[in-house]
């Protein structure tokens, strides 16, 4: 596993690898160039085939356009985060639905007692945060497939996001995205990754 770094050995093509990854940066400022409900539905079209556990895909999307949604929201969200947040031309709250397993007999359809053995809601919404959470991830490198930057935030108060936006207890509030086009001085300096040899072992 000390091999260089090889390119070349990707079936991706390496504009592609660029945008996805080694170009794409999490950006902390935004233009006022909206992002389009078609823009959305491209990017999810296109991240919805990625795999969860049973087919479960518990990830839910409020998006945040309006001022009077923002409104909303600001509250929520740590200071140091305010300003990003107020000024992204689109804001998500990504979600987890508690209560997916309800649709495991169309989505998992060779195994429908799939549902029944999810009927525990602690053990239930583990499930439901882990698998909306690799959801993120797909999310994430989709929004850049389309060739926005997206601005992930943990920095909110997740409860009270809850509370405001999903009064109806089956959904968990995890994380927030900003979406568009990054403005002036959208990223400080890249910061360190760790090498292969130090994440990845083989026995
Ligand atoms: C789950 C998650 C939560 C994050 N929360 C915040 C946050 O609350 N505030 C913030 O400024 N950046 C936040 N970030 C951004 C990270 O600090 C950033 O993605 C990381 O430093 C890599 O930056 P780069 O993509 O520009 O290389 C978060 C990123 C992720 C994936």
């Amino acid at each position: 596993m000390s091999a260089p770094a090889a390119p070349d050995l990707l079936a991706l093509d390496r504009v592609a690898q660029d945008l996805l990854f080694r170009a794409a940066r999490t950006a902390n400022t935004f233009t006022d160039e909206p992002v389009t409900d078609a823009q959305v539905t491209a990017i999810h079209d296109l991240i919805r085939y990625a795999p969860t556990a049973y087919n479960g895909q518990p990830l839910r999307v409020l998006l945040l356009r309006s001022a009077a949604a923002r409104a909303r929201l600001l509250p929520y969200v740590s200071s140091g985060n305010r300003a990003k947040t107020a000024s992204a031309p689109l804001v998500a709250v990504l979600a987890a639905d508690v209560d997916f397993h309800e649709r495991l007999p169309e989505l998992f359809p060779h195994r429908p007692q799939a549902r029944d053995w999810l009927t525990d809601r602690a053990a239930r919404a583990e499930q439901a945060r882990f698998n909306a959470t690799l959801q993120i991830g797909y999310l994430l490198v989709g929004v850049r497939a389309a060739g926005l930057a997206a601005g992930p935030m943990a920095g909110f108060d997740a409860a009270g996001v809850t509370g405001e936006f999903f009064p109806d207890g089956r959904h968990e509030a995890l994380l927030l995205l900003n979406l568009g086009h990054p403005g002036p001085d959208a990223w400080r300096e890249r910061l360190p990754r760790l090498s292969t040899p130090e994440v990845v072992r083989t026995l």
